[in-house]
């Protein structure tokens, strides 16, 4: 029998598959609360709609959401904080937390600080230079103002550019963690640089960095990818030392690569991997020759037996990302379920939607570089 390799999921390293088990398992082991729906139902009472992220429980867990709307309620308004640690260029994974992260400035109507550390990356890929970091940077920028931000609301941090207004905050977080703490939860060794090991305080300056603005505690909210929640759990710890909120998060699973069912789509398997800024083709021929199917060998079989759109990434990415209809995407199930619908055709389906989405985001990243000045952070 083939073992099932064991779930290992840190913000450097995920490996593995997660089903829903492996998920409820992970939560757990963090320390997370479950998205419920008397929760959903209390965001639905302020944003009248909810996302289908929420509803399909791509983002499943939180920490404190339930006393970040408390706050809300009593007119105690958050702000929104998220980031990439940019590597390289950006996939549609990326993409999951900042599409809800845009939604949730729209219907909270919030300021939204987002990240760039662009010293994380250069200190834990030893291959990638500074330069390249620089240029990803930018095309990183053009992936998110893409997605329809406030420009007067929204504000770009990159690290070494805001270094005087981070590193007086980050040196504050530094002071307060041991490597002891750093090693047990991100498996660091005497052999880890020294960068690497105090880059978490600057993952944990954008959570406080508007309270010291204000010169007032203002509540936050993270969405993010849950393998980033190991940084936040340190965040958190600390945070209330120092006099400031703890931040409340709210956490997605995964976006599989196209040829594991379960996995995290990821930089290293450019086969396995959408980029924002592939071309129709490519899409087509990734997806085609790639994606992991939950069909049967043959038409005949399939037809008789029918798919399971549980294992299907093609059928998975329409549930995570690109089939907002819940009508449509239940007719889909039951079609390739039944076997009326063959994994061709599915494939076929899911092709044409990640290239109308591309065609869009395309156009938008052209004209977001006549953007990018108004959303970095213009420092007094
Ligand atoms: P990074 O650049 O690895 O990833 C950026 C964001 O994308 C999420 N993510 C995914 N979500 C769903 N499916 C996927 N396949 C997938 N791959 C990546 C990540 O969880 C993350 O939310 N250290 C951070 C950068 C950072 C940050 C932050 C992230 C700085 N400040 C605050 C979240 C919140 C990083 O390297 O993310």
């Amino acid at each position: 029998m083939k073992m099932k390799k064991e779930v290992k999921v840190t913000p450097y390293e995920v490996e593995g598959t997660l089903d829903e088990k492996d998920y409820a398992k992970l939560a757990k082991e963090f320390g997370l609360n479950p998205l419920n729906q008397p929760l959903l139902d209390r965001i639905k009472k302020h944003t009248k709609d909810l996302h289908f992220m929420l509803t399909r429980r791509v983002f499943f867990a939180h920490r404190d959401l339930d006393w970040l709307l408390t706050e809300y309620e009593k007119g105690n308004k958050f702000f929104l904080y998220t980031g990439r640690g940019v590597s390289g260029k950006t996939h549609i994974g990326h993409l999951v937390p900042w599409i809800f992260a845009k939604w949730l400035q729209d219907k909270f109507n919030c300021e939204f600080w987002f990240q760039f550390p662009d010293d994380e990356k250069f200190m834990f890929k030893s291959d990638l230079s500074f330069e390249e970091v620089q240029k990803y940077t930018y095309e990183n920028m053009l992936d998110v103002i893409a997605l329809g931000l406030d420009p007067k609301k929204t504000h770009f941090l990159i690290d070494t550019k805001h270094a005087s207004l981070l590193y007086p905050e980050a040196i504050k977080v530094a002071k307060k963690i041991t490597f002891s703490t750093v090693k047990a939860v991100f498996g660091f060794t005497n052999e880890t640089n020294i960068g690497s090991i105090f880059y978490t305080s600057m993952q944990t300056v954008p959570a406080f960095l508007p309270s010291v603005l204000a010169k007032k505690n203002i509540p936050c909210l993270i969405p993010l990818g849950i393998d980033q929640d190991p940084h936040f759990r340190i965040t958190r710890d600390i945070l209330p030392k120092l006099g400031f909120y703890k931040p409340s998060i709210i956490h997605a699973k995964f976006l599989s690569g196209l040829k594991t069912y379960g996995g995290k789509m990821s930089t290293s398997d450019p086969d396995s991997t959408i980029w924002t800024t592939d071309t129709p083709e490519e899409v087509k021929r990734k997806i085609n020759k790639h994606a992991f199917s939950g069909g049967q060998a043959t038409i005949d079989e399939h037809r008789k037996k029918g798919g399971n759109p549980e294992v299907d990434v093609a059928y998975q990415w329409l549930y995570y990302f690109f089939e907002p209809d819940d009508q449509k995407l239940k007719q889909i199930h039951e079609d390739y379920k039944s076997g009326k619908m063959l994994t061709g055709e599915l494939k076929a389906y899911l092709i044409e939607k990640i290239n109308a989405f591309l065609k869009e985001h395309q156009k938008k990243r052209e004209l977001a570089k006549k953007q990018i000045d108004k959303f970095i952070y213009a420092q007094k």
